[in-house]
């Protein structure tokens, strides 16, 4: 694989591309919001001057990284000569299946179609495509930089080449693949978010104060941040799309999001995207 496009430009497609592109890899980074993509290439620039400030990175390697990186606004183009397409667009699967169908129309047929989603059942997004075999999961986790973990879901259509390709490819860009069965939230957020939740209703609940509910988890529990300010970097309204998702897909109530994430989120508190979540924090990406 040499090409590879990234479709959305958000917290999530940012750091795919910085990997990528890093790795030597030409990435194709796809975002339909042009204000999208010069906020994810100035993120990735400041990304890569941290890493030269702790010596990880040469200045060169700067400038390589970033001529590695092209943007589009569509997706016909951004997606014509690739080898792989990894989706991280917004979870919302309607949003998901529109650029599934989208992709499986203008990229070569033998180009792999991977999704970033975090709890989207990948049997959905394989078919509004009629190449099902060749659709995958590769969640990565934020930020993706440096996390290690890449939790790959294979569809029920998946071929085992596919899940081969993706398993090496992801070992040669330094991280560690896990695959799973695809089940909505997969393993990584059918476990965190239930914890997340119930934080925001023991806050809801007023049980105690933000700061003394992520203090107990991180003393107590040796989590190096709190349930309330990974939930602030993982942007609320990613976590209430998770939570519906897996709502939806068991059908069991024990997912339901707290009506105080689902206040949060319509009165636009999303966490460290918009500036204010759980905490007051300077808006970032
Ligand atoms: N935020 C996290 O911590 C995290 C972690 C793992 C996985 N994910 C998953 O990654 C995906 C992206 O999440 P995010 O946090 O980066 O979201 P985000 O809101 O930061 O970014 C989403 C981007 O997608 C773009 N977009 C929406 N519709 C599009 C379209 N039709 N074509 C092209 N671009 C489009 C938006 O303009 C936006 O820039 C989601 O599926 C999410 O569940 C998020």
């Amino acid at each position: 694989m040499k090409y590879i496009a990234v479709i959305g430009a958000g917290t999530m497609g940012n750091g795919i591309a910085h990997v990528f592109a890093q790795k030597g890899f030409k990435i194709n980074l796809i975002d339909t919001q042009p204000a999208a993509l010069d906020k994810a290439i100035s993120t990735i620039q400041k990304n890569l001057d941290r890493q030269i400030a702790k010596g990880v990175i040469s200045p060169a390697d700067k400038t390589n990284t970033l001529s590695n990186i092209t943007t589009f606004e569509s997706i016909e183009n951004g997606v014509a000569n690739a080898d792989l397409v990894i989706e991280a667009a917004t979870e919302n699967s309607n949003i998901k299946k529109s650029i599934f169908s989208a992709m499986d129309q203008f990229a070569k047929p033998s180009c792999i179609l991977a999704s970033n989603t975090s709890s989207i059942p990948i049997a959905q997004l394989a078919a509004a495509t009629k190449r099902p075999g060749k659709v995958i999961g590769m969640h990565f986790m934020n930020p993706v930089p440096i996390m290690k973990l890449v939790e790959i879901i294979n569809g029920k259509d998946t071929t085992l080449e596919v899940t081969e390709a993706i398993v090496s490819l992801t070992r040669h860009i330094d991280k560690i693949p896990c695959v799973v069965k695809d089940f909505p939230g997969f393993i990584a957020n059918r476990i965190l978010m239930p914890m997340i939740n119930e934080a925001i209703y023991a806050l809801y609940e007023g049980v105690s104060d933000a700061v003394t509910i992520d203090q107990i988890m991180k003393l107590g529990m040796a989590h190096p941040m709190g349930p309330l300010q990974l939930a602030d970097y993982i942007g609320l309204d990613v976590c209430k799309n998770i939570l519906d998702i897996m709502h939806e897909g068991f059908g069991n109530e024990k997912y339901a999001p707290c009506p105080l994430l689902v206040q949060m989120v319509n009165e636009g508190k999303l966490g460290n995207k918009s500036g204010e979540g759980f905490y007051k924090t300077t808006a970032v990406r």
